[in-house]
């Protein structure tokens, strides 16, 4: 039996497609490699094609005996999302429809959802826990929460199981160097920084040291795509094994500020970055941290790399060996 990983060339999709590959899984990708990268696979079986397109994934279906999926495929900036709303509900809603649709069809019972913080918005208190009130501040969080409803209406109506993954802020790449976090363009705290250190930027920008925090910058918790790639594997075990459908936050439970993760990137790459204030970016809360006490209790989740270092080490490593990030 395989799993089909729908976005299994992006960031997180492809450190979990290696993850489970090295646990012994037979797996398959769809991706249409609008911002995923075919080298990101390190050859994996993948179809090139769209969750829209309800012809290849009968297509996967028919062909492979596919009992469960994980299911990144989504477009996921927040700042976009809010520029332009349909094309998140068009991409994500309505493709997760597709998707979900054709798995009914096919009588395939299992399914991962790449979920967000974003669902929670502004949080009412830290840290953030599964029971919280969701109520999203952008169109992206809007999309990924539709679509958990989507799924827990679905399991009642059609038994389909679900587990639906908060995650907080993924950072870091895989430790061996063979894939790492390469977007067009990067939006993300850590590999700017990054590519500040190899020079590719002359400096970064800090959004905002006006918050409601210790020095003022915003905090985020942290945490490593390999323990994201490690509790999908575990959801879906769960799942096969005959769980019930349900929600799990993955994060660190510890907040760095964007001046620690700034400091940090200098202390691990030995070099000057160069950073200048500007303003608050729209709808940054100011702390995100998780409670992930539940993943850890009911799916047996244990991050293996929790300290901040060890992500920016990883995430270096890839970095200095991969300027230009994968093969365009
Ligand atoms: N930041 C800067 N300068 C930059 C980039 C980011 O100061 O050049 C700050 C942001 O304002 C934020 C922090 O660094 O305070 C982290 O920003 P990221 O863009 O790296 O990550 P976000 O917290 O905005 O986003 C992440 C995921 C989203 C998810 C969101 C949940 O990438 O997919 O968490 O709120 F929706």
């Amino acid at each position: 039996m395989a799993i089909l990983v729908t976005g299994g060339a992006g960031y997180i999709g492809s450190h979990t497609v290696l993850y489970l590959k090295e646990q012994g899984e037979d797996v398959i990708v769809l991706d249409n490699l609008s911002k995923g990268y075919s080298g990101a696979l390190l050859g994996t079986l993948s179809y090139k094609g769209d969750i829209h397109d309800e012809s290849i994934l009968d297509e996967i279906f028919n062909t492979h005996k596919i009992n469960s999926v994980i299911h990144f495929a989504a477009s996921s900036l927040v700042g976009e999302s809010v520029s332009y709303p349909l094309s998140y509900y068009e991409n994500n809603v309505i493709g997760t429809h597709r998707l979900v649709k054709k798995m009914v069809e096919h009588d395939v019972k299992h399914i991962v959802f790449s979920s967000t913080a974003a669902t929670y918005g502004e949080p009412n208190s830290i840290p953030i826990e599964e029971t919280d009130p969701t109520i999203p501040t952008n169109p992206y969080g809007e999309t990924k929460l539709a679509i958990e409803k989507l799924l827990k209406w679905s399991d009642q109506a059609y038994g389909l199981k679900s587990v639906c993954l908060r995650y907080f802020n993924a950072a870091g790449a895989d430790p061996a160097g063979r894939i790492g976090e390469d977007h067009d363009p990067e939006t993300h705290l850590i590999p700017i920084v990054l590519q500040a250190a190899l020079g590719k930027r002359e400096s970064i920008k800090i959004f905002g040291d006006d918050y409601d925090t210790d020095d003022g910058t915003c905090v985020r918790d942290y945490i490593h795509v390999m323990d994201l790639a490690q509790a999908h594997y575990l959801a879906v075990k769960k799942l096969q094994e005959g769980a019930a459908s349900d929600v799990y936050n993955l994060g660190n439970g510890k907040g760095f500020s964007v001046n620690q993760v700034v400091e940090t990137c200098k202390k691990v790459t030995g070099k000057t970055i160069n950073a200048e204030l500007a303003p608050r970016r729209m709808g940054d809360p100011a702390v995100l941290i998780a409670s992930s006490e539940k993943a850890k209790r009911e799916l047996g989740w244990t991050p293996q790399y929790q300290g901040l270092e060890v992500m920016v080490s990883h995430a270096w490593e890839w970095h200095q060996n991969n300027e230009d990030g994968f093969e365009k």
